[in-house]
């Protein structure tokens, strides 16, 4: 069952910072939020980055593969440009500085796995192995990737681990089972109420992304959902759902 937070900042502050950067999480701070979702991805010499696309060109200045690069290449790029120019030269941010900042300012952390092509048990192994060396209870690990899941229970079975989806599948208990996971993170646009509730019957936690309009986010809630990731972090506060009765 869900014992973390219920509304998380999605990329560190949504839309009000550059994604995945250390700006992102001091937003979520600024914001009073006590929980981030970001994902991490496992780069050349086994660093971890924070970084959502494979390739850089969207959210870094530069172009190639973003795996093709060093953690000490990387965070000499420019990440915050993107967003706008007070965020200009904002650096990518290694996971290790990231876990560290959100354990000094008390940030529970949903660590999305998100593999570069082809390197799915590699990045879930490297995540499994950094999350086990955090505090018990600091962090959730999420993944589209069944295969990074079970890499990451390899490394570090006791991290609980959920399975991201955008539909919720036919095989989903099955799959859950396999990865031993706690949690479902569904997209929120295509979860039904059945679905919802097949999922709180059978003992799972049950997350949804990337809600970003309230009544979206208390329809959601009234289904049995238990926790939302938000980029409106202005609308949609860490607070949001305090009294707020679950299904
Ligand atoms: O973890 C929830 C959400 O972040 C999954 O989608 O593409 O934003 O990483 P994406
Ligand atoms: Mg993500």
């Amino acid at each position: 069952m869900w014992t973390y937070p219920r509304v998380l900042a999605h990329r560190g502050g949504g839309i009000l910072a550059p994604e995945n950067t250390m700006a992102a999480l001091h937003c979520a701070v600024t914001h009073g939020f006590r929980a981030v979702e970001f994902d991490v991805m496992a780069v050349r010499g086994d660093g971890l980055v924070l970084m959502h696309d494979p390739v850089l060109g969207r959210t870094v200045v530069g172009e190639g593969r973003v795996a093709d690069f060093t953690l000490d290449e990387l965070v000499a790029m420019d990440a915050g440009g993107w967003h706008s120019p007070a965020f200009s030269g904002e650096p990518v941010a290694g996971f290790a500085d990231a876990a560290a900042f959100c354990l000094s300012h008390g940030l529970w952390m949903n660590v999305e796995i998100k593999p570069a092509p082809g390197m799915d048990a590699h990045t879930g192994f490297l995540v499994g192995q950094a999350c086990s060396r955090l505090p018990a209870a600091s962090v959730l690990l999420s993944s589209f990737s069944i295969e990074a899941l079970l890499a990451a229970q390899d490394a570090a079975p006791e991290v609980p681990r959920a399975w991201l989806v955008d539909v919720v599948p036919p095989d989903w208990a099955s799959t859950l089972r396999r990865l031993g996971a706690s949690a479902l993170h569904v997209n929120a646009r295509f979860l039904t109420p059945d679905q919802a509730v097949a999922v709180k019957n059978a003992g799972y936690g049950l997350f949804c992304y990337t809600v970003n309009e309230p009544d979206q986010a208390h329809a959601l809630r009234a289904i049995g959902v238990d926790a939302i990731c938000t980029d409106r972090l202005d609308l949609i506060g860490a607070h949001f759902f305090d009294g707020v009765p679950q299904a």
